[in-house]
């Protein structure tokens, strides 16, 4: 159901609004998979990291990238992990899901200080996934 209802969105978001404006079906169907989450995650951690660092902080714009971050960590999960347990699993995304949750929390409260930590807490919470999960 969120599926399609976000493919119709990226659809008008095609037509010419430039938040996404460059995403596809196809870069959408990747983004859902382990490695496009990871890519996509890398990449926001980055920026957001600059962008709270900013003299007049764009939380707005912030806040839209904390939501998308929500979606593709909650796909995260839904994915089968190419190696390791389910009941890891299950533990590990939920973990992260609990971490991304609380960088989009700091953002809705515009608060620069926890948005920086919670940020460093995913920043350092790779390893345990990847030690179970992650093939060398
Ligand atoms: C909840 C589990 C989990 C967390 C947390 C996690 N990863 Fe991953 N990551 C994976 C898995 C599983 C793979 C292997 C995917 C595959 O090979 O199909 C992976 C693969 C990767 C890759 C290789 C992607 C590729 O295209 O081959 C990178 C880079 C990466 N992770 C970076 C990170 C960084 C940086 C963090 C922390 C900020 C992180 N990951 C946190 C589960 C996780």
């Amino acid at each position: 159901m969120r599926f399609s209802l976000k493919l119709a969105l990226l659809a008008g978001l095609a037509a010419g609004v430039t938040y996404l404006g460059s995403a596809n079906a196809a870069d959408e169907a990747k983004l859902r998979e382990i490695k496009g989450c990871m890519a996509f995650q890398n990449k926001v951690r980055g920026d957001l990291g600059k962008q709270a660092k900013a003299k007049d902080v764009n939380w707005d714009s912030i806040q839209k990238q904390t939501k998308e971050w929500l979606k593709v960590a909650e796909d995260l999960g839904k994915n089968k992990p190419p190696k390791g347990d389910d009941a890891s699993w299950k533990e590990q995304t939920t973990k992260y899901m609990t971490n991304v949750k609380a960088v989009d929390s700091a953002a809705e409260k515009k608060d620069a200080d926890s948005f920086t930590k919670a940020l460093a807490t995913i920043g350092a919470s790779c390893g345990a996934c990847h030690g179970k999960h992650k093939p060398k």
